[in-house]
């Protein structure tokens, strides 16, 4: 892109601020900027910014619960049937493991990827470290190293391949496939102008867990699983430390039942719990995140007494590898977050704010659940299957995640 076309392209999307910014730039900086300009869709940004002016009404939608099966209340027969099924899969080499490390942590506040963060379990644990006791326990039972692959933001990825290479990958080299990134979009302030950072250059952040799907494809790992005869996909974030990454019940559940994907849950701890809820929502499955129920569902409650909407998600979802190339074909819609962000101003002050200011994009996982025609719900006990770290103290912290984690597996 010219110096002539970036001009014309920022003034007629009504983003001029960036032409007093780029003069400010080295030569080195105006090229980037440039570059940074020409990859933009604007009227893409245009249309994130109308999304910023809607306010999201439950209410008109028909909200249900969703129907889970409750692992503790299998009968042995039928569990030991989804074990061995699963079991099957896994030793054949149909499923692999996609952790989405692309998050910011801005809660826990910890400086690197999220994954490298020490929990504290034996003073230098960190979460990444954890799964790799699952990894090579499966390694031993059913002689195979289930693929490990860990999508990144763009930000975080080199420091997240440095991170496993300098512990030699936690000795599962063998299983610790691709690191790949997923896209970005460009954050807004509340006039819809794109906001410049430090760098002088466009603020872009990872755009939400939902762009695991596009990040497969775009990066050619749905087509490795493909060669590679994968035919299921476990994808789950970062920071549950007791997620079941490997668990051939969940597989052989979703295999025996012709399901094309299952989510794990648990009950919600309170109406207040900061987690989405699985639902039905006009016929389908869905989940309404936390930040979006409203009152009146997140109390409500049935005949019998129990909350109406108490599945909760727990970002622990098994995929078809048939499904993930269907669902990545279409856009999934955008949520709006309000953050906190530090602004370069045309005059290049940095302003540091002390309220959120900056509108930020994400596709939701989730999202994609209404394109399936049916949604599996694997219910366990949460001290089986949730430690969430989310926060620097109090509720999903480190401590927290840290005394389930000892719990469960009896340290
Ligand atoms: P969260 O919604 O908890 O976000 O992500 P976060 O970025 O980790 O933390 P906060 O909200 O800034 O404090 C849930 C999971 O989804 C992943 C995260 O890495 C985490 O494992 N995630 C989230 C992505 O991989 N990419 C994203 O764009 C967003």
């Amino acid at each position: 892109m010219t110096y002539e076309e970036f001009k014309e392209k920022v003034t007629s999307y009504g983003q001029e601020h960036l032409i007093k910014l780029y003069e400010r730039l080295d030569e080195k900086g105006k090229a980037k900027l440039l570059s940074q300009v020409a990859g933009i869709d604007f009227d893409g940004v245009r249309k994130l910014f109308e999304l910023t002016k809607e306010k999201k009404e439950f209410k008109d939608f028909k909200i249900e619960p969703v129907e889970a099966t409750d692992a503790s209340a299998l009968s042995e027969e039928q569990k030991n049937e989804y074990i061995e099924i699963g079991t099957e899969a896994i030793k054949n080499g149909k499923l692999a493991v996609v952790m989405m490390a692309g998050g910011q942590g801005t809660r826990l506040g910890h400086s690197g990827p999220k994954g490298t963060y020490e929990f504290g379990l034996d003073g230098h644990t960190t979460i990444f470290e954890t799964y790799i006791r699952q990894f090579k326990e499966a390694e031993e039972k059913y002689g195979v190293a289930v693929p490990w692959y860990i999508m990144t933001s763009k930000d975080n990825n080199m420091e997240t391949i440095e991170f496993f290479y300098n512990h030699d990958y936690f000795g599962y080299e063998e299983g610790i496939k691709t690191f790949f990134s997923q896209n970005e979009l460009p954050m807004l302030d509340e006039e819809g102008r794109l906001i410049v950072g430090e760098d002088g250059l466009i603020k872009e952040a990872a755009n939400g867990h939902g762009g695991v799907f596009e990040a497969l494809v775009s990066n050619g790992v749905l087509e490795q699983f493909k060669q590679k005869g994968i035919e299921w996909v476990f994808i789950c974030g970062v920071d549950n430390i007791l997620a079941r990454v490997i668990d051939p019940l969940a597989l052989g559940y979703s295999i025996k039942k012709g399901l094309l994907a299952t989510s794990v849950s648990c009950i919600k701890a309170n109406p207040e719990e900061k987690v989405g809820v699985l639902c039905i929502k006009d016929g389908k499955p869905s989940v309404v995140e936390y930040t979006e129920l409203t009152d009146e569902l997140r109390y409500a409650k049935k005949e019998n007494g129990e909350l109406l909407l108490s599945e909760g998600h727990l970002l622990m979802n098994l995929f078809n590898v048939n499904v993930i190339s269907d669902i990545a074909k279409e856009e999934l819609p955008y949520h709006v977050a309000h953050k906190k962000s530090d602004i370069v101003d045309e005059e290049g002050n940095v302003i540091k704010p002390d309220s959120p200011n900056a509108y930020k994009f994400e596709t939701f996982i989730f999202d994609a659940f209404d394109r399936l025609p049916v949604l599996g719900v694997l219910r366990y006990k949460r001290e089986e299957c949730f430690a969430p770290i989310k926060n620097a103290e109090g509720v999903d912290s480190p401590e927290t995640a840290r005394k389930l984690y000892k719990d469960y597996y009896k340290l």
